[in-house]
């Protein structure tokens, strides 16, 4: 997600005005595929029965075990056959509007550069394995492809009205963490999730987290961390269930009546909730008990 303080104000040298940016796929090193051959390989292993298979059928449709970083050319091809999506690099950080405006136009941004050999398991900032493994696959779902759209369009409305503080949840809980049931299992759909050797079975199979069926307004007042697995997780019946609920909500009013409605922490289970799981929330008291801040 932004980080508003790590954001330049104008596109730095080089960059587009839209701030996109040769990906400049020659330049990276034989080293630098080979990681992401790596992280692809351990999530190919691990996925199979624990991501929706519409993530799974993305992989397999966009051809990204292909080995090497993906060229975004080549990848935009094939997504814009699918679903009329494109890929395009930046070179970190943009600003929200910039970031809503690409996905307002079906074109997802995507850092170009990945992680150290060191950072296998954990970074905070998205590198390409994130942003291209992590998001790309399900853009080749046309649901989810039309729902990552009008994300971009209620991003640009929610600036106008200052409220992008609990659409942004939204996005986090969906598009980031979210879970979804398929077949009367829990599966995931979330980039942030896909994307991470640890958390893809934390989410599904620890004891420790609250798993919650999905509540729009309840999600909006829920704050997140973002530097820990999570503490919760909101599940989704289908992706046309999240897209219909979202669309035909007019977010304008909502964004008033939140404004004076308390957040709830990310361990809270509200008045309300349908839990699937009540988690122990033992593993983030472990965390808390050998860092204290
Ligand atoms: N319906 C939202 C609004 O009125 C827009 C939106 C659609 C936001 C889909 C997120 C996802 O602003
Ligand atoms: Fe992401």
């Amino acid at each position: 997600m932004n980080e508003e303080s790590h954001v330049l104000e104008k596109p730095p040298e080089g960059a587009s005005a839209d701030w996109t940016i040769p990906q400049d796929w020659a330049a990276y090193s034989a080293q630098e595929h080979a990681t992401w051959d790596i992280l692809f390989e351990r999530q190919a292993k691990q996925l199979p029965g624990r991501a929706s298979e519409a993530f799974l059928a993305g992989v397999d449709v966009l051809k990204l075990s292909k080995p090497g970083i993906p060229d975004f050319e080549e990848l935009s091809e094939r997504l814009m056959k699918l679903t009329g999506w494109q890929v395009v690099a930046v070179p970190g950080l943009v600003p929200d509007a910039v970031f809503f405006d690409h996905l307002a136009n079906r074109r997802f941004v995507a850092g170009n550069f990945i992680r150290k050999r060191e950072q296998l398991d954990y970074l905070q900032e998205p590198d390409v394995f994130h942003d291209v493994f992590g998001h790309v696959p399900m853009l080749a779902n046309p649901v989810f492809g039309d729902y990552m759209e009008a994300y971009g369009r209620g991003g640009l409305r929610a600036l106008e009205y200052d409220s992008l503080d609990h659409l942004a949840r939204l996005y986090w809980y969906t598009v980031e963490f979210g879970l979804i049931e398929e077949a009367g299992d829990l599966r995931i759909y979330g980039s942030g999730i896909v994307s991470s050797h640890g958390e893809s079975v934390f989410a599904l199979d620890d004891p420790s987290p609250n798993r919650i069926a999905f509540d729009m307004k309840r999600v909006m007042r829920t704050n997140y961390r973002i530097d820990d697995f999570q503490q919760v997780y909101f599940v989704i019946p289908s992706f046309e269930e999240l897209l219909r609920v979202t669309v035909e909500t007019d977010f304008a009013p909502l964004y008033g009546e939140l404004e004076n409605a308390s957040d709830f922490g990310p361990a809270d289970i509200a008045e309300g909730d349908i839990l699937l799981t009540r988690g122990t929330q033992a593993y983030a008291c472990e965390r808390a008990a050998a860092s204290p801040a």
